[in-house]
């Protein structure tokens, strides 16, 4: 890539810094507000690939001080789900991070975030029902909460998440809206691999057999969309052809493949407005997922 590719190394205005304490953080951010920066956040749980990092090169290029969040949220994860393996490289993400212009690093642990007792949950209602707040109870009222946590700790302007997570990316801006948090949430597009595969801190748990048939999400994406180009509207027809490469696919097992309208989520009988096919799959044991919006 060229000096003004990806790669190139984005300033950034302030030296670096790594903040651990909450308090620390908020008080920081509140000398950076008073001074008239702008600042971006980019909240992740770590484990950085390229979705991530265009997520931090957009918030370069749109603020004054970039804040990028490392912290595996253990309040968004099911009691069977994969938290202790949840993979882990505070070090490699700051060293492919910093090129992207990030001023600040906040690093929270688990206890620092929790204090003993904490009992108070964000609720987002019909948006986080079907889909993956159907499959993983509590994950979205985790998300919504550490979401304004981080909010409130870092006091952003402006908020950056990936498409991928289509029904997060929805639930926090309704959640934006509803409480009044005043935070632009700007949502990215998907990064994918060079033969389609959505890019995920997850993909690292893969086998190699399993990385194979994990690209049939991206084909069964593709098969929909090419039978929605070709003029089909209805609903079960599309998802029929989104299910098939899946089905196909030896290590894969679907855990939901829908159409849903693109704004509300609400199932869709017949394409008429935006309409997102989302898929949940299990490729072995790792629960891969991903999304492409159909727009008449
Ligand atoms: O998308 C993620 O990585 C997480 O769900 C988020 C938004 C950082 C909250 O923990």
């Amino acid at each position: 890539m060229g000096a003004t590719g990806p790669d190139a190394a984005l300033p950034s205005r302030l030296p670096f810094e790594i903040i651990r304490d909450p308090r620390a953080m908020r008080a920081r951010v509140e000398d950076l507000r008073r001074d008239g920066l702008r600042i971006a956040v980019v909240p992740t749980m770590g484990y950085l690939h390229e979705g991530h990092l265009s997520l931090l090169r957009a918030a370069r290029a749109r603020a004054d001080v970039v804040i990028l969040t490392i912290f595996v949220n253990p309040t968004q994860f099911g009691p069977r789900e994969d938290l202790s393996r949840y993979p882990r490289d505070e070090d490699g993400d700051l060293a492919k991070a910093r090129p992207c212009g990030v001023d600040l690093a906040f690093c929270p642990d688990a206890a620092a975030m929790y204090a003993p007792g904490a009992q108070t949950f964000v609720e987002v209602r019909e948006l986080a029902r079907p889909l993956c707040g159907e499959k993983r109870p509590g994950h979205f009222a985790g998300v919504a909460t550490v979401v304004t946590k981080l909010f409130n700790l870092t006091q952003p302007h402006v908020a950056f998440f990936g498409e991928k997570d289509f029904q997060q990316l929805a639930v926090i801006r309704r959640m934006v809206r509803d409480l009044d948090q005043g935070v632009e949430i700007v949502g990215m597009p998907i990064v994918r691999e060079a033969d389609g595969l959505a890019m995920s801190s997850r993909n690292a748990y893969l086998s190699p057999d399993e990385r194979r048939d994990a690209l049939s999400l991206s084909a069964g994406l593709a098969a929909a969309e090419a039978a929605f180009r070709g003029g089909e509207r209805d609903g079960a027809a599309l998802v029929a052809a989104a299910r098939a490469p899946i089905a196909a696919a030896a290590s894969a097992r679907i855990d939901y493949v829908e159409l849903r309208d693109a704004d509300e989520l609400t199932p869709v009988e017949t394409v008429t407005r935006p309409a997102v096919m989302a898929l949940a799959v299990f490729v072995g044991t790792t629960r891969l997922i991903d999304n492409r919006v159909l727009r008449p």
